[in-house]
């Protein structure tokens, strides 16, 4: 399922904000309200969830009935780059429940992501992750930019992919025909993403 973030229903938000707890303890918020959002409201923060278990409401209980297995968010904005304006998209908080981990519902819900993203008209997807998690996003769609760097936060507060003691990969994927016609020159450029403050790498 998938909610714009402010409208995703409570006991669903509830448990995604609980997952995002539970793999990221000393995130910058962690005293967060279970419902508040966790993402800045201009990337246009979209909930995907993977959900278990009585979501049709036969006790009618409707979509706020299952366990949340694994969730993610597709934030989006333009981009300027080579002189030209992309819309992009990224992949962001991906997680799986712990005890849930390893059976495949991360891979089943970060492919429908790619395939949603694919569908709604944006240029390219492109985030990073950590070196070791390249080959999990590579099985569900996406593939390595070479030698590209994204350069988050602000422009007055860069917070690029390539800073000391990071270890990340730029993943993308280019949907349109105007977006795959300037893939290459996504590669090995420094990518002036610019997200802002509260989700600086996405
Ligand atoms: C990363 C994460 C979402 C994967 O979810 P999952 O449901 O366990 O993933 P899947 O079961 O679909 O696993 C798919 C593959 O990725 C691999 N994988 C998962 N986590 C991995 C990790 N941390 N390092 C290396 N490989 C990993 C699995 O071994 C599996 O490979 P296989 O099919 O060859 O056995 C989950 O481990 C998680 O929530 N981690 C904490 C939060 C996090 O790091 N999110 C990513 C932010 S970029």
């Amino acid at each position: 399922m998938s909610f714009p973030e402010a409208a995703t229903p409570p006991e669903l938000r509830a448990q995604v904000v609980a997952l995002q707890d539970e793999a990221w303890p000393d995130r910058d918020a962690p005293a967060l309200p279970r419902t508040s959002l966790t993402h800045d409201p201009e990337l246009n923060p979209v909930t995907m969830v993977l959900v278990d278990g009585d979501i049709d409401g036969e006790d009618g209980g409707g979509a706020d009935g299952g366990t949340v297995l694994a969730a993610l968010d597709i934030l989006s904005k333009e981009i300027r780059h080579a002189g030209r304006l992309f819309a992009v998209g990224g992949l962001s908080t991906v997680v799986t429940r712990r005890a849930a981990r390893g059976r495949g519902h991360g891979r089943l819900l970060v492919t429908a992501a790619h395939e949603t993203m694919a569908r709604q008209g944006l240029d390219l997807g492109l985030f990073t992750c950590d070196r070791p998690l390249r080959a999990f996003y590579e099985s569900a769609g996406w593939h390595a930019l070479p030698g590209a760097v994204i350069v988050g936060g602000t422009r007055a507060a860069a917070f690029p992919s390539d800073q000391p003691g990071f270890d990340k990969v730029t993943m993308a994927d280019f949907f349109t025909t105007e977006g795959r016609r300037h893939a290459s020159s996504f590669h090995h450029a420094r990518l002036g993403l610019y997200p802002g403050g509260t989700d600086r790498l996405w």
